[in-house]
């Protein structure tokens, strides 16, 4: 018996990106219909964390026999005993990753120090698992002000060969469209800072976007000053009459060009093809590259925004209250921000986080962190929302 989300057919894809994004689906299981073909039944991952996200919660999760996947044997760790002596396998069986992100065609990996030497064999295994995998890269963590993901091509697939050693760079290529609650996004994780584990906290900005609308009455006005290649504006975009006027900008020019991309599809009209310095590309689009603290020296872009999205989680306390007057402070706001902290300094932040901010609305919950994920042994990602007078 394993658990399984109950999920009636006509839901079932959009709940299936969801499950896969984050890791939650169950390897090497299939997913079959319930006895009176209402429902698909979905086998779930260990690894499902206690919070499940309200868009998943509405589902009931079963317990039900689990059927294998006899298609083709997914189960890599199978195929990495049969790549490496048994002695180093059995060695290091707590270190196989457990988990992976996909981005398109593409396998995203994390790979413990101990375990580097055999990324070939990993890669290769992963490969022989996931037959519709292109390329498969370890993951050395997000660096510098860019936040760019540390990636290291270790295997690829090229004309049904799998290339493991002097992978041609030609080969390597990483930008790729994803499809996220059904719109296409185009990113490049080597050039600019994404990630599809975001989704869920992205359909929650779309929620709360849309209450705030309800607050006020009419379009909101957008403020994404760390958008990246725009993620957290394509779902608000799609919702028509939602977005009044939009602010998108990034430090990163590469972020920018592919920014310009995705901007020209989502908002169906021509964006420029080269990165630009924030400017009004249309009277109700003001996009580009911009360093978020520029924008408030000048008196332009101030007082004009109903909700601003803070998405640079080691900055946020420092930048939260350099960033406040782009608020329009003549009607209620809404801040979304994340950011990391000691688990054990979690209270603390949150009396922090009330004194930087202005006077909140009263019949909405007071800002306070909510843990999203682990960010090493004692630090969590965290996410809070203030809802401004
Ligand atoms: C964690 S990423 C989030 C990107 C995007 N919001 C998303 O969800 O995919 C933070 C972004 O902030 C940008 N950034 C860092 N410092 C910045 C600054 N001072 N001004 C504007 N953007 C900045 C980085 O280039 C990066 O794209």
């Amino acid at each position: 018996m394993m658990q399984h989300l109950q999920v009636p057919n006509r839901e079932v894809e959009q709940v299936l990106l969801l499950l896969k994004n984050n890791n939650w689906l169950a390897d090497g299981k299939l997913i079959y219909p319930s006895k009176d073909d209402k429902y698909r039944l979905i086998p779930l991952s260990t690894n499902l964390p206690d919070d499940f996200p309200d868009e998943l919660s509405k589902y009931e999760i079963i317990n039900a026999n689990y059927k294998f996947d006899s298609r083709i044997n997914p189960d890599w760790l199978t195929h990495l005993s049969s790549l490496i002596d048994k002695n180093s396998y059995e060695k290091f069986e707590q270190l196989w990753p457990t988990s992976h992100e996909f981005v398109g065609d593409m396998m995203i990996i994390k790979l413990d120090k101990q375990i580097l030497s055999f990324s070939s064999q990993i890669a290769n295994a992963k490969l022989i698992s996931h037959p519709n995998i292109r390329l498969v890269l370890a993951d050395h963590g997000v660096k510098g002000e860019f936040r760019i993901r540390q990636l290291i091509p270790i295997g690829v697939r090229h004309d049904s060969q799998i290339i493991l050693e002097n992978i041609p760079k030609e080969l390597c290529k990483t930008r790729v469209t994803i499809k996220e609650s059904g719109l296409k996004i185009i990113c490049d994780p080597m050039k600019a800072y994404f990630s599809t584990k975001l989704q869920t906290e992205r359909q929650e900005t779309l929620l709360f976007a849309k209450e705030l609308k309800h607050l006020l009455h009419r379009p909101i006005n957008v403020c994404d000053p760390f958008c990246g290649v725009g993620p957290a504006v394509s779902s608000l975009l799609s919702e028509p009459d939602l977005v009044g006027n939009l602010l998108s900008s990034d430090l990163n020019q590469e972020a920018v060009k592919i920014l310009f991309e995705n901007m020209s599809k989502w908002d169906k009209r021509p964006y420029p093809e080269i990165a630009k310095k924030i400017d009004w590309i249309y009277p109700n689009r003001l996009i580009g590259i911009a360093d978020a603290l520029d924008l408030v020296s000048g008196p332009d872009y101030l007082g004009k925004w109903d909700m601003i999205l803070i998405n640079l989680p080691h900055r946020t306390l420092e930048l939260l209250p350099q960033l406040i007057p782009l608020l329009d402070n003549t009607s209620h706001s809404l801040i979304r921000g994340r950011l990391i902290v000691e688990e054990k300094e979690i209270e603390t932040t949150n009396q922090i986080l009330q004194q930087l901010l202005p006077e909140c609305l009263i019949n909405k919950p007071k800002p306070e962190l909510k843990i999203k994920r682990d960010y090493g042994p004692t630090l969590r990602l965290c996410s809070f929302e203030a809802w401004l007078k």
